[in-house]
């Protein structure tokens, strides 16, 4: 039988609306536990990503001890009253508004981590450019990311972090890159805009600003003109 290449017209929805809908989340969280089998889902959507020389960089580290997640919200707590320094006046004051991770409130935190140095793929595509191994860890992140947006589950990257006090936290070996702290679990609802556009930090870009054509700067195809 032919395999079929196609998706229907609700499944290619499907594939959107997880686009469109997935939201960065740090409110919202319930404390609902996640159950196992959906949690193995999601590990294994990031799992199925795209890796440079199939060297699966990745790994992910689940974290629902509350007390290791005390310590790591010490950590962010420390690190964002660092960032804050970087503000002033009005910007500082809705910096201060923010909610920026929700490292207590979701049960399950998650880290991914990326290994330069695994044999897996033998090298190829790295030579070039040994970036290619965290670019594919955060391939890893999105799967990951919109996996759990279809299973109505919300993530918050946090990033606000002193990342070797990090390693240190969770025993993550010094050799590895430590790629993305998340904040998992079941929200009661998923905004409709980025948190950072609803508090009026940043907007959207409009697409036909950051799309070129053939040459850098260039805004429009030249399809309208040859047609
Ligand atoms: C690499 C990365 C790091 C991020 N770090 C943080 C963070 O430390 N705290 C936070 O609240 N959001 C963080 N975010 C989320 C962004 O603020 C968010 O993606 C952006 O505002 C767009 O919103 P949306 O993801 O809901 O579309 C991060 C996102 C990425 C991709």
């Amino acid at each position: 039988m032919p395999q079929d290449n196609h998706f229907s017209d609700e499944e290619r929805r499907g594939v959107y609306r997880a686009i469109y809908e997935r939201r960065d989340v740090r409110s919202h969280f319930l404390p609902d536990r996640v159950p196992d089998d959906v949690l193995h889902r999601i590990l294994d959507a990031a799992h199925h990503a795209p890796s440079v020389g199939f060297m699966q960089p990745w790994d992910f580290l689940v974290i629902r001890d509350a007390e290791i997640r005390r310590s790591v919200h010490r950590n962010f707590e420390c690190a964002s009253r660092r960032a804050a320094e970087a503000y002033r006046d009005e910007q500082r004051k809705l910096y201060d508004s923010l909610k920026l991770a929700g490292i207590l409130e979701a049960p399950i935190n998650l880290c991914v981590t990326c290994d330069h140095a695994r044999l897996k793929g033998g090298g190829l595509g790295r030579q070039t450019d040994p970036a290619v191994a965290l670019y594919s860890t955060v391939c890893a992140v999105q799967n990951l990311w919109l996996a759990a947006r279809a299973e109505s589950l919300g993530v918050g990257w946090v990033s606000i972090l002193d990342l070797e006090q990090l390693k240190t936290t969770l025993g993550v070996p010094a050799e590895l890159t430590l790629v993305a702290y998340l904040c998992i679990g079941y929200v009661s609802e998923f905004r409709p805009h980025p948190d950072l556009e609803e508090k009026g930090w940043e907007t959207r870009s409009d697409l036909a600003s950051v799309t070129h054509f053939d040459r850098w700067g260039v805004h429009h195809s030249g399809e309208q003109d040859r047609k």
